[in-house]
């Protein structure tokens, strides 16, 4: 009795501890882009963007596949971004925001 009560909150314990110990690469990216990109982009998948004129994050691979906007990522984007600050990313944070812009596919 108590030894399959005790079993049953150890499999709790271990289907919680992953989600608690350690964020995905999804939800770093998220993090990323709200704090980096989502005063001017829109970052979910329904809001209009704050800044007019910058597209909505989620609208980006219909321009670029997720793949090439990886190297643009990592090379800087200068390129047509008057408004935008430059970023440069490490591949980390790169990864971590594609997988954060697949979830909004
Ligand atoms: C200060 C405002 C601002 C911030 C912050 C910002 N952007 Fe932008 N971004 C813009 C604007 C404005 C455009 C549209 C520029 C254009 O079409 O010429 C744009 C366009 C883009 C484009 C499309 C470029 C193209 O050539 O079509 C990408 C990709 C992009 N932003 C990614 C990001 C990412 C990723 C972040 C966060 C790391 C970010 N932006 C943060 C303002 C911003």
């Amino acid at each position: 009795m108590l030894q399959g009560a005790l079993r049953h909150s150890l499999i709790g314990l271990l289907l919680i501890t992953p989600a608690l110990a350690a964020p995905t690469a999804e939800q770093r990216g998220k993090a990323f882009a709200r704090a980096n990109c989502a005063r001017c982009h829109a970052i979910d998948r329904a809001s209009r963007s704050p800044l007019e004129g910058a597209p909505p994050l989620r609208m980006l691979h219909r321009r670029y596949p997720i793949e090439t906007l990886g190297e643009a990522l990592a090379e800087g984007i200068y390129t047509g971004h008057a408004d935008m600050p430059a970023f440069e990313l490490n591949p980390d944070q790169i990864h971590d925001l594609l997988s954060y812009l697949k979830t909004l596919e």
